[in-house]
């Protein structure tokens, strides 16, 4: 019993066909009427089963063919017409007729050869971009499942933080490395306060082309994660994510004018150190002013007094040299 399941096996492994370029662009009544007219020499007797193990050998099983199928995006109707061009002209010739396998073997492999010179001239796939995105431009054909593969990355992309000014400009580009369709459709949605990549919790904002969004005064309430996500049709490409943290101005602008007082103003920085809370430095002006002015007055009176005082020995000094040489000349 064993036995027959393992033939089974075996025959239905045989006959089941493995896919390649040639199973996923000729049909399988062209290939019938090809192999129709396989005869193997050796016993002089037709044998279809003959013609389609050669196929395989030929084509499904041979690396040089599926590498030769591997074709960009868009360049499988190219694989099929070539191998049309190879095969059909076969299957005109060889239907209804008799032809020993020798002639197969040596049409065949002349097929064979044919196509891989001319599918491995056309444009491959020139690679993908890390770390997201649908990116079909990427793909390339898989002559053993007879679909394109993708790049295989997931659609959501890791989540960029913006820190930003209250009322200052945010800018977010909605911008990926890897070619798109021209039927983009972008939607901007925003989930406010948190940093999340839950899709739930987003709320739309924007729907249209614009790949820019632009907040121009930035306040505490646009805090949180945005994302846009890039559809072409009814497909999305990618979704992006920017985490905006906004910094309050009030906060901001004290720290600026308190760090301004400690380094020149104040270099000791005793007035301005006070135990509960930081001072208001607004309130510390008047006392400032008055302080900058007194020190002003004073140097004002200190110069002025200065000058009175160098200016009286210099006169006496001419009064008694006047006097000495009116005494000489005497
Ligand atoms: C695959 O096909 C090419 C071209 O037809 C041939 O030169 C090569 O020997 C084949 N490879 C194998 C493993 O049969």
């Amino acid at each position: 019993m064993c036995t027959s399941v393992l033939r089974l096996l075996c025959v239905s492994l045989l006959l089941s066909p493995s896919l390649s370029c040639y199973q996923c662009f000729v049909d399988v009544q062209d290939s019938l009427r090809l192999c129709w007219g396989h005869v193997l020499t050796e016993h002089n007797v037709r044998n279809v089963d003959g013609c389609f193990r050669k196929l395989d050998r030929i084509f499904n099983n041979n690396e040089t063919v599926i590498e030769a199928g591997r074709v960009g995006q868009g360049y499988d109707t190219q694989l099929k017409a070539i191998l049309d061009a190879e095969i059909m002209p076969l299957v005109e010739e060889f239907d209804n007729k008799l032809n020993p396998d020798t002639v197969y073997e040596e049409r065949l492999q002349t097929a064979a050869d044919n196509f891989i010179a001319a599918a491995s001239k056309l444009p491959r796939v020139t690679g993908c971009f890390p770390p997201c995105g649908f990116q079909s431009a990427g793909a390339v054909y898989n002559c053993i499942t007879c679909k394109y593969d993708s790049c295989e990355f997931p659609l959501d992309c890791p989540v960029e933080e913006i820190k930003v000014m209250e009322n200052s400009r945010s800018r977010m580009r909605c911008d990926v490395p890897f070619g798109l369709p021209n039927d983009i459709e972008v939607i901007w949605r925003f989930a406010e306060e948190v940093k999340t990549q839950q899709l739930d919790q987003f709320k739309e904002v924007t729907v249209g082309v614009d790949r820019l969004y632009s907040i121009p005064s930035t306040r505490l309430h646009h805090q949180g994660t945005y994302q846009c996500e890039i559809y072409s049709g009814q497909n999305s490409i990618v979704r992006l994510y920017y985490y905006i943290t906004v910094t309050p101005q009030v906060v901001a602008g004290h720290t600026e004018l308190q760090e301004i007082f400690d380094l020149s103003l104040l270099p000791g920085g005793q007035l301005l150190s006070s135990p509960d809370g930081p001072p208001n430095p607004i309130l510390q002006l008047p006392s400032l002013l008055t302080a900058c002015l007194t020190t002003s007055l004073l140097l004002l009176c200190l110069s002025l007094g200065a000058l009175y005082w160098s200016s009286i020995p210099q006169r006496r000094g001419d009064a008694d040299e006047t006097d000495g040489s009116e005494d000489e000349e005497r």
